[in-house]
């Protein structure tokens, strides 16, 4: 064995590459439960891979036979149900496992200095998955996948001037049609994988360059012994390619409970009208995008303009990127941070999860209004984030408070000619929604400091 590994490494480096990133890769000793998801990821992608690679066997990219190889894959192939469940849920479950290693990068700011760049990455490959999992969403051919995409591609055809010819080109016909699902098809199990793989490799360099971050947001390499090895340090394998295994198994239990349990859950990860051949002459009475996208859906739908709605759902999702830009307060953890940014940073994920909810709803003149709050509220937070930078003066507070609410009845005043008699009722109390929150954010540190007041944070890890 050891004369194996020596040839090889006369021609390749593999101990060194081994020793670079597991062996003697150096993670910090407190790695918590949110730590498990970059690697949760890394499972899921491989096991997209492999299903992904099973089910193109069988699979038959051609409208007219699209739907009948799915139900062939689930009926008549051996395992094939469990293949495509393990395919479908896989989807669901990478965006879980996402939103989750993105959360963990916000309460512990992650993206700061010098890690950018890992965010940067992380939020291509957001993007690419998003466009994976849509591209994927069509390929079924039922129902849902056809009308999905026929609203997706059309949103293109809003931009003023080239749109519509843009439509036509990405669809390659005037409607979604079987060159639309070729095309899919292509860029669904070829295209952007490679790319995704790219961006992880991408991903994993820019971290094991710098070094990971952690929940105290200590850099551990500030503390190194004699041997120049971290102090907080230990090597990621074996502790972390075992204590990893641990997180593996309970996500597999969750996840094989989904498939044999409740594959469609409910239709959230398989929509019930998907169940039903694609028909372009008959739309599905209410149209939702899986709820992974619904978050983007409530904000282009919460702006009545079309054009304006494609706009502040692209920037609802590019504003991610310049995160590390927004929050530039030098304390990393949110241990470490005010009560007031703890409280900003989960008012954001219930915004999130109230537009997500929203976007699956049909619309009525309550919901509508309280998309458009949440928007506000969602845009608003990176706002409060950027305010939090430093200490801010009474009077900085009052002109910023008074200007957002400014800008809100701005907004309002715009927009309230179109709205129905019903809609006008809401648009007051619903007016509270980020009026108390801006009130509690911005002008919280000036009525309580305490509030705002941050922890000196330790220079090594703490447990
Ligand atoms: C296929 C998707 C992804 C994979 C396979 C992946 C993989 C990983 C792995 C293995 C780590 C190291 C372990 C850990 O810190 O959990 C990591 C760290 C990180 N990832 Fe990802 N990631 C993915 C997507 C993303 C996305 C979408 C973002 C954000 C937009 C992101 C941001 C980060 C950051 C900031 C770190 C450093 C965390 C720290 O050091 O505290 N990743 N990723």
């Amino acid at each position: 064995m050891k004369n194996l590994i020596d040839w090889i490494n006369a021609r390749f480096p593999l101990t060194q590459m081994w020793e670079e990133h597991l062996s003697k890769y150096y993670a910090p000793k407190n790695f918590n439960f949110w730590y498990f998801f970059g690697s949760l990821a890394l499972l899921v992608l491989v096991l997209q891979i492999v299903t992904g690679i099973f089910l193109t066997m069988h699979y038959k990219p051609d409208a007219g036979m699209a739907f009948a190889s799915v139900e062939y894959i689930m009926r008549d192939v051996n395992w094939g149900w469990l293949i495509r469940y393990m395919h479908a849920t896989g989807a669901s479950a990478f965006f879980i496992v996402v939103y989750m290693h993105m959360f963990r990068g916000l309460i512990y700011g992650s993206y700061k200095t010098p890690r950018e760049l890992i965010w940067i990455f992380g939020m291509m490959i957001y993007l690419a998955l998003m466009a994976e999992a849509f591209m994927g969403y069509l390929l079924p051919w039922g129902q849902m996948s056809y009308w999905g995409a026929q609203v997706i591609v059309n949103l293109f055809g809003a931009i003023p001037g080239f749109g519509p010819e843009l439509a036509v080109w990405i669809r390659g016909d005037f409607v979604v049609s079987d060159a639309t699902l070729n095309r899919f098809f292509a860029f669904h199990v070829i295209a952007v994988p490679l790319v995704l793989i790219a961006l992880v490799v991408a991903h994993i360099l820019a971290l094991h360059s710098v070094g990971s971050n952690n929940p105290d947001g200590v850099e551990i390499k500030k503390n190194k012994d004699e041997n120049g090895i971290p102090k907080d340090g230990i090597p990621f394998h074996p502790y972390y390619s075992v204590k990893d295994i641990v997180g593996v198994v309970v996500f597999l239990m969750f996840f094989f409970a989904v498939i044999f349990f409740a594959p469609e859950m409910g239709g959230y990860f398989l929509e019930h009208a998907n169940f039903i051949p694609a028909d372009p002459l008959k739309t599905p009475e209410h149209i939702a995008p899986v709820w992974y996208f619904t978050p983007f859906y409530t904000v282009l739908r919460a702006v009545p303009n079309p054009f304006g709605g494609v706009i502040a759902m692209g920037a609802a999702v590019v504003i991610l990127f310049f995160l590390p830009w927004i929050d530039r307060n030098p304390i990393r953890s949110w241990r470490y941070r005010g009560f007031l940014h703890k409280f900003n940073i989960l008012f954001f994920v219930v915004a999130f999860i109230w537009l997500g909810f929203l976007g699956v709803q049909a619309v009525t003149p309550l919901f509508s209004e309280l998309g458009l709050r949440f928007t506000e509220a969602y845009f608003l937070f990176f706002i409060v984030l950027w305010l939090y930078n430093k200490p801010r003066s009474a009077i900085f507070s009052f002109v910023v408070f008074a200007g957002l609410i400014a800008l809100l009845l701005f907004i309002d005043s715009i927009r309230i000619s179109g709205l129905s008699a019903e809609g006008k009722d809401y648009i007051t109390p619903a007016f509270l929604i980020p009026a108390v929150y801006l009130f509690l954010t911005v002008l919280g540190p000036v009525f309580a400091s305490r509030l705002a007041e941050e922890k000196p944070v330790p220079t090594r890890v703490t447990h």
